[in-house]
């Protein structure tokens, strides 16, 4: 038997859920077991492992869930995860189950909590999950396709009545730290201004000056996409209604992006970063994040890839002024 065999490893789903993690979970379990490696999953994430929460998982645990949006082992934000105590604790579950290896499907902020782990001798492979599409070393994370596509189609529909009534639409879509979802809701769905956390140049005033210049223009409608970590869009609705004159409404989209079954390019990434994450274990890899960069699959290191940085790049930004001429 090799040195670095993988007999038995565990799963979990962490931090806010992702359309795609089902099909992630079903890719890991299925290619784990065709390499007669043996999965169990944890349940509600950091916070299932602390607390022992520990279910087997076979090829058929995983039937009828490649469509399904949220995730079957359930997830949770695990404050106690952030603590040496819960680290501690985590860590030793790991050794007490036997684990060859830990696979963690989420965001930035639960594949930090897992480098703890790696830290403590955990063997860690991180998926990317997240709709925020915020982890630096992947150009994709599983789930993003779904929540921009769930976004548009809504701001479709805003826009047919925004249009009918010559109003102002105000649409506030997901992302408390990160704009790229408000971003590609703003492209796709054809906004005139949008407010994201990364561009400091953004702001009420802005917005106001645009509806003002648009309608000197003959623009009759505007749609402005704005992300959680700015806020306050009924606010912002009002105080443009005052200054412009023009009928303002604000919509806020919240968990509606989070949910729903995954698009084809979430089942694609979500299946081969699933199947690539136990490849990785199979060649003797450790301690990797499973990344999606400049048109292919690969892996990186975890600590190095969670030291990427990425700054804000406002061409898409320009763009979508340019686009809404
Ligand atoms: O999972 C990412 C995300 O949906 C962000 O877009 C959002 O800011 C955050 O999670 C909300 O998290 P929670 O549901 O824990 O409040």
């Amino acid at each position: 038997m090799a040195e670095n065999e993988i007999k038995k490893i565990a799963v979990l789903t962490s931090g806010g859920d992702a359309p795609g993690m089902n099909a992630t979970i079903r890719a890991v379990v299925r290619t784990a077991t065709y390499r007669g490696i043996k999965v169990v999953g944890v349940r509600k994430g950091f916070s299932g492992l602390i607390h022992g929460e520990i279910e087997d998982l076979s090829p058929r645990s995983v039937s009828d869930t490649i469509h399904r949006g949220g995730t079957i082992l359930l997830t949770a934000r695990c404050p106690e995860m952030m603590t040496k105590e819960g680290q501690d604790k985590a860590a030793t579950l790991c050794n007490i189950l036997g684990l060859d290896a830990l696979i963690v499907i989420g965001g930035d902020g639960s594949l930090t909590g897992a480098l703890e782990l790696s830290k403590r001798g955990v063997n860690i492979i991180g998926i990317p999950a997240t709709i925020d599409l915020d982890l630096c070393c992947s150009d994709y994370t599983i789930g993003f396709d779904t929540a921009v596509n769930t976004g548009m189609d809504a701001i479709n529909k805003i826009r047919d009545t925004s249009t009918s009534h010559e109003r102002c639409s105000i649409v506030e879509v997901m992302g408390r730290n990160a704009g790229y979802l408000a971003l590609w809701c703003s492209v796709a769905g054809g906004a005139e201004d949008v407010l994201i956390p990364e561009d400091k140049t953004g702001d009420i005033n802005r917005v106001i000056n645009l509806i003002l210049e648009n309608r000197s223009k003959g623009k009759k409608h505007n749609l402005i996409i704005v992300a959680e970590g700015i806020g306050g869009s009924v606010a912002m609705a009002k105080e443009i209604e005052r200054v412009t004159g023009i009928t303002t409404r604000a919509t806020i989209l919240g968990y509606l992006q989070r949910g729903g079954a995954p698009t084809a390019t979430d089942r694609m990434h979500a299946s081969v970063m699933g199947y690539n994450a136990i490849e990785c274990l199979a060649a003797g890899e450790k301690n990797r994040i499973i990344i999606y960069k400049d048109g292919k699959h690969s892996s990186v290191d975890l600590e190095e890839g969670l030291n990427t940085q990425k700054d804000y790049d406002p061409s898409m930004y320009n763009m979508v002024k340019i686009l809404s001429i």
